[in-house]
């Protein structure tokens, strides 16, 4: 399957900064062998929607709403952003599980919504350093991702799957490629127990991924792409990064 490289620009970024790290990244587009997707902050997904008009990278946001529309003050819904042309929607990264309290149904409710409004959800998984101490990695990743696969049934082999240890969130630890090829052959198993479709989501790795590390990490026979933070933020790195994806 063709490779898919993320950048998951958080809490980062301003009309000028946007303008710079796009027009850096699309001038090198043309040798990628990869695709490539950025999901910015949603006011900027205005900006984004025309800078990336036409060309190669795919537009997408960080969240968006469980509710479909109405009293629900300060959220996003999933019709929004389709009218933005979004393609694809992390739902459930670990910083919403943690400071916002969003549970597993919770997730698996706004996966079901970006589906149904034609958005591919990029579904987040992982373990926390003390669930990963406890022997207890493969036990939270499936529960995670069964509320997802209970919710959206056959529609499963439509989603893109992400797992990020939280451990190795934005702390310079990345999980070695055999220790995160392990937890994606477990996460492709329960895929395939649920869908005959299932060989064709990607399961992209995210935690530190950076230059250094993204090729060991991509060679991998369950490793389809990066979810990448920190490092999507700098054109250099992040465009190493897609190189290295093939
Ligand atoms: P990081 O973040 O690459 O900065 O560790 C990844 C993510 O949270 O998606």
């Amino acid at each position: 399957m063709k490779k898919l490289m993320v950048g998951n620009w958080k809490m980062n970024g301003s009309l000028e900064a946007n303008a710079a790290l796009i027009g850096a990244l699309l001038q090198d587009a043309s040798a990628w062998h990869c695709d490539v997707a950025v999901c910015a902050p949603a006011v900027y997904l205005a900006q984004l929607q025309t800078l990336l008009a036409g060309g190669r990278i795919a537009l997408g946001a960080q969240d968006l709403s469980a509710h479909e529309s109405g009293a629900f003050t300060g959220e996003v819904s999933a019709a929004m952003l389709k009218d933005l042309g979004v393609r694809y929607c992390i739902v459930g990264h670990s910083e919403r599980r943690q400071y916002h309290q969003e549970s597993d149904a919770t997730v698996a409710l706004k996966a079901q919504r970006a589906l149904a409004a034609g958005i591919t959800p990029i579904v987040c998984v992982g373990e926390t350093l003390a669930q990963r101490e406890a022997g207890q990695t493969e036990d939270v990743v499936k529960r995670q991702l069964a509320a997802v696969v209970h919710t959206n049934g056959h529609c499963i082999s439509e989603i893109v799957l992400a797992y990020e240890p939280v451990w190795a969130i934005g702390t310079g630890k990345t999980a070695t490629p055999e220790e995160a090829q392990h937890v994606h052959q477990v996460l492709r198993a329960q895929l395939q127990a649920a869908s005959q479709h299932a060989n064709r989501v990607p399961i992209l790795y995210g935690g530190s991924m950076n230059a250094g590390n993204a090729a060991s990490l991509l060679a991998q026979p369950d490793i389809d792409g990066g979810l990448i933070g920190g490092a999507a933020l700098q054109a250099s790195a992040f465009l190493s990064m897609i190189a290295a994806a093939r």
